[in-house]
């Protein structure tokens, strides 16, 4: 396959076809990965669409029902992937795949090398970005779950860009087939510290290492390993606060009360100038902003390492 038809095969710049995988977007927190099928149905609370009427239109299109209510068909990006894909493991969400693929520094043309495989979620956006030219190797000792994974890869496009293996990583290391062409190795495992010397073998001179964990101790003794073969050893913590901004009633306060929205204090208090304006004009509600309740806590901690050059 040529790159330029990879490239086109990731970015879903076509009619929607047969067999193809969308995501149903009604509101951004109810999704759904379906695959078209042309005499199927989707069901949901606004009614039955079917799926011949959304065969030809473009990913991204509004399609409707019969009653007029409406559904979006979005293509299966990384991004969307990682919210609606089939826990089978804990995974990596968005803030944590964003700074991964950063401080990898990851681009197209990277052979990049994973352990454990999981639920596949970083492993899609580590294909996006390394197509056209780059490839993932990814390897789980769970077989099942690694074919769970190689379907779902070919359900969103991006199995010519990644390799499932069966291996146990902490066991064995990865396979010396690898040693020296890695421009970047990723670890999601229980003890990470018993996979980094082979990760070392296999990466490329300068290459960087990034291990995943939920627990701090886990952090100290991947680092205690690290201090051999790698250098520039820095661990961070990715917290998320995701913010609803909208259009709401206001209370308005006397000069020194805090502006509330019900009993949730406002993001700020309005200024003397907004305020009159809002008399002159009650029609014109303010926006109002604060964090959602649904943010994301704690996730793992990052920790990235560079090789040593010994030379
Ligand atoms: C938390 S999941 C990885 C999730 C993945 N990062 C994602 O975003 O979907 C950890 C995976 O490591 C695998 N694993 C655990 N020990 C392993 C080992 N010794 N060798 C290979 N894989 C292993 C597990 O089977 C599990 O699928």
């Amino acid at each position: 396959m040529l790159p330029s038809e990879l490239t086109k095969k990731i970015t879903f710049s076509r009619g929607i076809r047969d067999g193809d995988l969308v995501i149903v977007y009604e509101r951004h927190d109810i999704m759904k990965a379906v695959k078209v099928c042309e005499s199927s149905v989707f069901q949901n609370r606004f009614g039955v669409f079917k799926h011949s009427d959304w065969i030809g239109k473009p990913f991204g299109s509004k399609v409707f029902n019969s009653k007029g209510r409406f559904v979006y068909l979005l293509a299966p990006t990384p991004e969307l992937w990682t919210l609606v894909l089939s826990h089978r493991t804990q995974i990596l969400y968005l803030a944590d795949i964003s700074f991964v693929i950063m401080y990898l520094e990851i681009v197209p043309g990277c052979v990049v090398l994973e352990s454990g495989t999981g639920s596949g979620s970083l492993t899609t956006s580590l294909a996006r970005a390394v197509a056209p030219t780059g490839h993932v190797y990814t390897f789980d000792f769970h077989e099942q779950r690694a074919e769970s994974a190689r379907e779902d890869f070919e359900r969103t496009g991006v199995s010519s860009l990644v390799t499932v293996g069966v291996r146990d990583i902490q066991g064995e290391g990865f396979p010396d087939q690898f040693s020296g062409l890695a421009d970047s190795v990723f670890l999601d495992l229980p003890q990470p510290w018993l996979a980094i010397p082979s990760a070392g073998k296999m990466l490329k001179q300068d290459g960087v290492l990034c291990s995943f964990s939920p627990c701090i101790e886990q952090v100290q003794r991947a680092c205690e390993t690290l201090r051999s073969n790698f250098t520039d050893i820095r661990t961070f913590e990715v917290l998320l606060r995701t913010y609803e901004v909208r259009e709401g009633k206001m209370d308005y306060c006397q000069d020194d009360d805090l502006a509330s929205v019900g009993n949730i204090p406002c993001k700020r208090k309005l200024s003397s100038n907004e305020g009159s304006n809002l008399q002159k004009n009650p029609s014109c509600p303010p926006i109002i902003a604060r964090p959602c309740g649904e943010a994301r806590g704690h996730t793992g901690y990052l920790t990235f390492a560079r090789l040593k050059c010994f030379q």
